[in-house]
């Protein structure tokens, strides 16, 4: 039997050393007013039993881990379908990159960078009366906890700043990938984007990915297969391009934020987050990535 929460502290101890490498995400100012040294990791079994080591009780932004979410959501909206509107390979290019946009003629070439989220944001302002709201209620089911909300000084202050992702809903647009207003779409983005919660939180909301199982209510909302495409463009896609260095040195599908997020899956075992704002130049977090390498180093075990 492993024992994670030695394991764990462990970790805490041996990332220490990286304290004070990289910066935190400033190009939204609000997120720049946070604790910069902070760390927390929270690890859920699938029979529910946790164990966290650090700051795993204080909210922090997920940034685009929201992203999983709202694939999850218009994935099972639109079926397969959806992947006539956005690709599954990865870019290879930063994050909020338009350069591929625009040569691939307005289809992203992945749910997770930024233009393929505003691709799946535009699903669900289309799907939904009151879309934020049915969103957050969906992140909600899926952490089992009605408390996670938005940042609204967050949210405002993306949306006054976000130039680039401004200038991708407008190459969107152009090519017809786009149904709803450039602003409805962005108010949706930076608000999926806003959303809070903490390293214990958001470990809980990523188990029916670890689970192979989602099912809300009493119902399917996703099934094993589409979990099973979810988090194989997790794997693929999930850091951006740093996706090939995330599965060469942990070897786990994942998903990061610029808030310094990490979220990732051992299916059948566990879900696991960390959180640490400083991030590398991929807009990666830098001890996060660095613990989450450790743990499959200490655990033995990882999908390969
Ligand atoms: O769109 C943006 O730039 C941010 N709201 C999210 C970017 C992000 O988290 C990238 N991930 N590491």
């Amino acid at each position: 039997m492993l024992n994670y929460q030695s394991i764990l502290s462990e970790i805490e101890s041996e990332v220490n050393y990286l304290k004070g490498v990289g910066n935190v995400a400033a190009y939204i100012p609000e997120l720049a007013n946070v604790s910069q040294d902070h760390f927390g990791i929270s690890l859920i079994l699938l029979n529910g039993e946790n164990h966290n080591v650090g700051q795993t009780h204080q909210k922090f932004s997920i940034q685009s881990i929201s992203k999983v979410f709202s694939l999850a959501l218009a994935f099972s909206i639109q079926g397969e379908k959806l992947w006539r509107r956005v690709g599954v390979e990865p870019s290879g290019n930063p994050f909020n990159s338009i350069v591929q946009l625009e040569y691939e003629k307005g289809i992203p070439r992945n749910p997770f960078v930024n233009a393929g989220a505003l691709v799946t944001a535009d699903i669900l302002v289309s799907s939904y009366d009151h879309p934020k709201k049915e969103f957050l209620e969906f992140v909600r089911s899926f952490c089992g906890d009605n408390s996670i909300d938005f940042n609204e000084k967050v949210a405002q202050s993306e949306f006054d700043c976000g130039w680039k992702n401004a200038a991708l809903a407008n190459m969107l647009k152009s090519h017809g990938n786009l149904k709803n207003t450039i602003d409805e779409v962005l108010d949706f983005y930076v608000h999926q984007c806003s959303i809070e919660m903490t390293c214990l939180q958001l470990a809980q909301s990523f188990l029916p990915f670890a689970n192979q199982n989602c099912e809300i209510n009493g119902e399917v909302v996703l099934t094993k297969s589409e979990l099973k495409r979810i988090n194989a463009i997790m794997l693929s896609c999930g850091f951006y391009d740093e996706s090939g260095e995330f599965a060469f040195s942990v070897g786990l599908p994942g998903k990061s934020g610029v808030g310094g997020g990490i979220a990732a899956i051992h299916p059948l075992h566990y879900a696991v987050a960390t959180w640490s704002p400083r991030l590398n130049e991929k807009g990666n977090s830098v001890i996060g990535m660095k613990a989450l390498e450790l743990l499959t180093t200490k655990t033995g075990i990882s999908i390969f």
